[in-house]
């Protein structure tokens, strides 16, 4: 399942003028070179990641004697880079189609071979996915996601069903455990630290490192082992989530097995914002003074000057979460008593999931990089081995990286120079008005065509990214913040078509937001193509 499970959240790059991508740097190093590569330096080997306002985090990689930037995600296994224009040298080819469904986005393309270089490694003889075809990603960003999972995901399963189980194991691997299968010598580990960018300092320090840790943590192997608890992700069980010291109650989780009054977490690097239970996300705003829930846009939005303390507990270790992890600030153009004004509003970060319960199972929320940001964490395959899924017991050691004596200081500091660069925030009390009189007047134009909603943005891709006719025709949703933050309105919008859809065609039809396993040709994402 995991490659719907590709479970990621893709953000504008850039929403205001003058953001600047920051460089942080991920160190690789290989085992038994002796070589730590420093932060800054240049030393081969060293991977250069770059983060763009914390939204998403990149990694070089040489494929086929050609560089391209990946996507990092400990969501997903399948790697998938769009090669066009770039002269790839192939090292075996096939006609084997490939189809992955994200969270947000997809691709196809054809299952080839290449030889990949990530850092000081390199394997042969990498299967991956030639893309032809990409929706829903931002290819002068990054050309490719590289996934960090488990190996029984698209590309395993067609390679399966075309040569058998024997070759698949053997060519069907993702990057990270071909390294680790070519060295049986190499720990089955890789750990991940994502760096934090801030205004006062634009580069952010961050680990990646193979069967190896990093320096100054070296003690991650004496934290709590987590086990994974459910196929295909990185799932560990949560303790509790404490809000100002308050421990929320979750619903029984969904996953059997799991310890009563204990959720399951699934580690995500590619989501930006972790999607968790819709009544989580209020218990955590609606504690912070003058935040309030948009009902049009449906974030809670936040006073730039405020956050509260929230804190995950696993197997009895906290991790506290930055202030500064808890609200994201987002320039909008917004029409305030008749004039299009360029505003800054702070959104919340840790959003109500609208991922479809039944094809993203194996965890109760997924805990991104405003979560990741906080910790020093070890992922490790235990003895894992391709093909071998019975055997295999990862688990996952953190380290919190958070200092929660420090942090409400850094948060005021840090956010008081990012908002001086900013335009003028704007209360949250003045953007639900806004848009109140925005929908009072959309409805009063064109109230009938609210239903048609679904038709409409099927048909014809124009409509959603004009914005004038984006607003009039879809008053109801893309008000407001979404004007400015586009791709997020692209995730409510499809949420929206759906539903509409099978409000038009009745309970029986089945339908699927994104891909599962099971029924992966049911839909096909902007054709609106279902089958019972
Ligand atoms: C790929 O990147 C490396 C390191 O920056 C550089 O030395 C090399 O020339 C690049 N290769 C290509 C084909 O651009
Ligand atoms: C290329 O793939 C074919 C199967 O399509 C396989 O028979 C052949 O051995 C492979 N060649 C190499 C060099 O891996
Ligand atoms: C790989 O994909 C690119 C871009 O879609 C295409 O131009 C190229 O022909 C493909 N190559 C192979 C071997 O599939
Ligand atoms: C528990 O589940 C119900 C029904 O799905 C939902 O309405 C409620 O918000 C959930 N509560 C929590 C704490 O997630
Ligand atoms: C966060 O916790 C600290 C220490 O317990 C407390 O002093 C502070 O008031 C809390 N902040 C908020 C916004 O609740
Ligand atoms: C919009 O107009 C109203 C009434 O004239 C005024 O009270 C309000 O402050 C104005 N809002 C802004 C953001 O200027
Ligand atoms: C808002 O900012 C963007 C980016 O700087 C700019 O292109 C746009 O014209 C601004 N809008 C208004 C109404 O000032
Ligand atoms: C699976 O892993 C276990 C434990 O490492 C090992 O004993 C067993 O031989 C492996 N099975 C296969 C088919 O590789």
């Amino acid at each position: 399942m995991l490659p719907s499970s590709l479970l990621r959240t893709l953000l504008p790059v850039s929403f205001w003028a003058g953001s600047v991508y920051a460089r942080s740097t991920f160190n690789i190093k290989a085992h038994g070179t002796g070589v730590q590569y420093a932060a800054s330096g240049q030393a081969a080997g060293d991977i250069g990641v770059t983060t763009s306002n914390d939204l998403s985090y990149y990694v070089d990689i040489t494929l086929g004697g050609q560089n391209f930037t990946v996507l990092l995600d400990t969501g997903s296994t399948d790697l998938w880079v769009y090669t066009a224009g770039k002269d790839v040298k192939f090292t075996n080819t096939t006609n084997l189609d490939a189809s992955l469904h994200y969270g947000i986005g997809s691709v196809d393309g054809i299952i080839q071979f290449t030889e990949l270089k990530l850092g000081d490694f390199t394997i042969p003889n990498q299967v991956f996915i030639n893309a032809t075809e990409v929706t829903d990603m931002q290819l002068d960003t990054y050309q490719g996601i590289m996934g960090m999972a488990f190996d029984n995901t698209d590309i395993y399963q067609k390679i399966q069903s075309a040569w058998g189980t024997d070759v698949a194991n053997s060519l069907a691997r993702a990057p990270i455990t071909n390294i680790f299968a070519q060295d049986p010598t190499l720990p089955n580990n890789f750990d991940v630290q994502l760096g934090r960018t801030s205004e006062l300092e634009d580069i952010a320090d961050g680990v990646f490192v193979i069967s190896d840790h990093g320096e100054g943590f070296e003690s991650v192997t004496k934290a709590p082992q987590l086990p994974r608890v459910a196929p295909d992700h990185w799932s560990i069980v949560m303790d509790a989530m404490l809000v100002n010291g308050k421990s929320f109650a979750f619903n029984k989780s969904r996953i059997s097995g799991a310890p009563s009054g204990k959720v399951v977490a699934a580690l995500d690097t590619g989501y930006s914002f972790p999607p968790i239970p819709g009544a989580a996300v209020d218990a955590i705003y609606s504690t912070i003074p003058g935040a309030l829930f948009d009902p049009y846009s449906s974030f809670w939005l936040v006073p730039c000057d405020a956050s509260t303390n929230l804190t995950f507990v696993f197997a009895g270790q906290e991790f506290p979460v930055h202030p500064i992890d808890l609200t994201y600030p987002n320039t909008i153009e917004l029409e305030v008593n008749g004039t299009l004004t360029n505003v800054t509003a702070c959104i919340n970060t840790y959003q109500a999931s609208t991922l479809d319960p039944r094809s993203f199972t194996g965890f109760d929320l997924i805990l991104g990089d405003a979560f990741l940001r906080n910790v020093y964490a070890s992922f490790d395959y235990g003895d894992y081995y391709p093909g071998n899924h019975t055997n295999g017991l990862p688990f996952v050691q953190m380290l919190p990286t958070t200092d929660a004596s420090k942090m409400w200081q850094e948060f005021h500091d840090e956010r008081a120079a990012t908002l001086a660069e900013l335009p003028p925030v704007i209360d949250p009390a003045a953007i639900i008005q806004a848009e109140k009189a925005l929908q009072e007047s959309a409805a009063d134009e064109d109230l009938h065509k609210t239903g048609m909603v679904a038709g409409a943005a099927a048909s014809s891709d124009e409509d959603s990214s004009s914005g004038d006719s984006w607003g009039k025709k879809y008053g109801m949703i893309a008000l407001g913040l979404l004007a400015a933050n586009l791709l997020i309105g692209v995730v409510l919008l499809v949420v929206t078509v759906v539903m509409c859809v099978r409000g038009v065609k009745g309970k029986s039809v089945r339908y699927a937001p994104v891909r599962f396993k099971d029924n992966a040709d049911d839909f096909e994402r902007g054709a609106l193509k279902y089958s019972d």
